[in-house]
């Protein structure tokens, strides 16, 4: 069943919202409802419940799950958003960034799907500067459902009545039909494995040795390639990533443990995709106890970890093999040099250099190396416009 997250704010269309919530139970969706405080100057919490048989959400403080920070949570459960009516100033806060209430907050939190149905007097609708912040959310790929002509409560005449309920319950199922259709994908019903984050080699109960890996890039892709359709397990070092909708995430420490539970799982994949940044050494010795400090230098001895990648080059079955390369200097010829030592069937190289891409940040730019020397440019971009893209390459070239 998909989730609808509808959110109403404070116009008085907002009754119309509560036909809203009943066409979409009655189509079959899982609904869920925010009210801003303005909202319920016209409609009551209890309405929305009644027909959603689901709480309503109104205050971002009222945090009735521990587990969970809710403004987060709950963009992550819908599979669309509805903002239905939206105001002129709900629109302008989204449009600048503003996040001061239960609405707001949640949709700057989330990259689900929004769409807006605007509803306000014809004079608000067309001022300059609602149509300018329109024009910036939907350049920004919110998806606006146009409000119809007819009678408003200010008297006019005029362009400005939220659209339909039925018309909206429409204009969704299209969604998810056209978006059920475009993952029809090669990767669908495969079996896929990412690894993603850093490892963490302990030194002694106090420390370690780590990287800057935040996970974005392998959990980006772990949630393109489940969206696609496949079983995706996620071997993951520590990260601040909550897991992917529908991924089997295994969460890890270090080097050795990722090397175990990638092995657990090799054998049964199609692809593997080890986006991770395996920590090359460990500590040849942990300690028990805090390492006291002492006068002049320390020295730590490191001992070389499993290369996982070579490894799963080295026992290769059927599985695609995809590796990536975090190079500062010479990329393209030791991105080379990765694909063959490590019998990979692709390896995709960024330049970890350019503070601008790579570990940490929200966008990378990538070079695919391909065993018959195709060489694929990803331009900078967005990490889960990347994942993507790295898909669609590989669409039709993996198998
Ligand atoms: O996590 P983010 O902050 O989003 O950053 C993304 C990233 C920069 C970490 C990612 O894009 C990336 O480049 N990942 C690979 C980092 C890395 O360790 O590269 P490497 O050149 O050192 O290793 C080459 C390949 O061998 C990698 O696929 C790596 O996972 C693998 N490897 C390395 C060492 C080791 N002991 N075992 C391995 O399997």
């Amino acid at each position: 069943m998909k989730h609808i997250l509808l959110a109403v704010t404070g116009g008085i269309a907002a009754y119309k919202a509560i036909d809203l919530t009943s066409k979409l139970t009655q189509a079959g969706y899982e609904v869920r409802v925010m009210l801003s405080n303005h909202a319920q100057e016209f409609v009551t919490p209890l309405a929305f419940q009644s027909i959603s048989k689901n709480p309503v959400y109104t205050n971002t403080f009222k945090e009735e799950n521990p587990q969970e920070i809710q403004h987060v949570a709950l963009g992550d459960w819908a599979d669309v958003i509805i903002v239905a009516p939206a105001t002129a100033n709900t629109i302008a806060k989204l449009s600048v960034g503003i996040a001061d209430d239960m609405i707001t907050s949640t949709l700057l939190a989330t990259e689900t799907q929004t769409f807006i149905a605007p509803a306000m007097n014809v004079h608000m609708y067309e001022n300059k500067r609602t149509q300018h912040n329109i024009e910036t959310l939907k350049s920004d790929g919110y998806q606006f459902i146009e409000p119809g002509d007819g009678y408003l409560a200010c008297g006019y005449v005029a362009k400005g009545r939220m659209e339909e309920p039925l018309q909206i319950v429409s204009v969704i199922n299209q969604y998810f039909n056209q978006h059920e259709t475009q993952i029809e994908s090669s990767f669908k019903g495969k079996n896929a494995l990412v690894t993603a984050g850093p490892t963490v080699e302990v030194i002694d109960p106090v420390r370690f040795v780590s990287n800057r890996s935040s996970g974005k890039m392998g959990f980006a892709i772990a949630t393109a390639l489940q969206k696609r359709g496949a079983n995706v397990t996620l071997v993951s070092g520590p990260t601040q990533l909550d897991d992917p909708k529908g991924v089997n995430v295994i969460r890890v420490e270090s080097a050795k443990e990722m090397f175990e539970e990638t092995l657990q799982y090799y054998d049964t994949q199609d692809i593997v995709i080890k986006a991770a940044a395996v920590s090359d050494y460990t500590p040849s010795e942990v300690l028990d106890h805090k390492m006291k400090k002492q006068d002049g230098d320390l020295t730590v001895k490191f001992k070389r970890t499993q290369d996982i990648l070579k490894y799963l080059g080295e026992h290769k079955q059927d599985q695609y093999l995809v590796g990536f390369a975090a190079e500062t200097q010479n990329i393209e010829q030791y991105a080379q040099d990765k694909l063959k030592r490590k019998n990979a069937d692709v390896i995709i190289s960024n330049n970890v250099g350019d503070k601008s891409i790579g570990f940490n940040s929200d966008e990378n730019e990538l070079t695919m190396h391909f065993k018959n020397q195709d060489m694929v440019n990803i331009k900078k971009g967005k990490k889960v416009e990347i994942a993507n893209e790295i898909l669609d390459e590989l669409e039709t070239r993996w198998q």
